[in-house]
């Protein structure tokens, strides 16, 4: 595993992991909460009772993202070739991780998990010992081009060859005045011909759980989750040849054996793969 920082560093975090901030609830532990895991405080089970009072269902949203994100890795190694990951927003580990799916097609295959949640450097350290494959790095998705010239991104990738740009589930974290459009448009006009973009992300379908949950989020004690109109996810993919069947409901991406036939939250949650021509 690749997590030290060379002197002269690009402006991301790259200390010792320090102890979890019990201040706030983050994220990645809200998450990990969701979907069954264990590294999570009571600051983050309150956070999380927030949105789950809104909507009992919401945590099956985060089985359904992970769903998505095991299929399109699948596609991403196995039927595109990619042998190359750069996930933004890689999450606390859990069951399936994206290196894992990877090495399950090509041991090869290089991944560097990208988060701003120190506690993702901390156990992907623990999980990552010895794999000279996979990195993760601490580093803030506000801040792409420091991303893209990280150190232990451009020594384990190169980025001027086809990698996959995993943006599941994070985008959705960025409110309207921290310029999303600005910021995955960077990532997105660096990635060369033959690159990939998975982005997966809360949607609003005009019905009224998404206001609510939506409301359940920003105000429930998280302070974060924007679904947005499928209009505004698409002008995430902008300039992308979409894959088929192209941005949809998250279950209806290229559902396999695994693919949960029927979720209660179906219609709140989308995604797609864009390839870059
Ligand atoms: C909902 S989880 C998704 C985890 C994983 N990508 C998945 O799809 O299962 C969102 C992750 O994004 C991280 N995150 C949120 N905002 C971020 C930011 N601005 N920069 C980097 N990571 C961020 C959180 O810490 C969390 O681990």
């Amino acid at each position: 595993m690749v997590n030290d920082r060379p002197a002269g560093g690009t402006g991301t975090s790259q200390d010792d992991p320090v102890a979890p901030d019990l201040s706030r609830p983050s994220i990645a532990r809200v998450y990990d909460y969701v979907l069954g895991g264990k590294q999570h405080f009571e600051i983050d089970r309150r956070a999380a009772q927030g949105f789950i009072d809104a909507l009992p269902d919401a945590p099956v949203i985060a089985k359904d993202n992970r769903n998505l994100l095991r299929r399109g890795v699948r596609f991403l190694v196995e039927e595109a070739g990619i042998r190359q990951i750069l996930d933004i927003g890689s999450g606390l580990p859990t069951e399936g991780n994206v290196h894992e799916l990877a090495h399950a097609i090509d041991p090869s295959t290089r991944v560097v998990y990208v988060d701003n949640d120190p506690g993702v450097l901390a156990h992907g350290r623990a999980l990552l010992a010895g794999d000279a494959t996979t990195a993760v790095i601490t580093a803030d998705l506000r801040t792409p081009a420091a991303i893209l010239a990280d150190p232990v991104v451009t020594g384990l990738l190169d980025l001027s060859r086809p990698y996959a740009l995993l943006l599941s589930g994070i985008v959705q974290h960025l409110a309207d005045d921290e310029d999303p459009y600005g910021i995955v448009g960077t990532l997105r006009e660096a990635l060369p011909a033959g690159a990939y973009m998975l982005l997966s992300h809360f949607l609003d379908d005009d019905e009224p759980r998404a206001t609510t949950l939506e409301r359940g989020f920003l105000q429930g004690g998280l302070g974060t989750g924007r679904f947005r109109r499928w209009d505004e996810i698409r002008r995430f993919f902008d300039g992308l040849e979409m894959v088929e069947p192209g941005l949809v409901y998250a279950n209806d991406w290229r559902p396999d054996a695994g693919t949960p036939a029927e979720s209660p939250v179906h219609t709140l949650y989308a995604g797609g793969v864009g390839r870059k021509v």
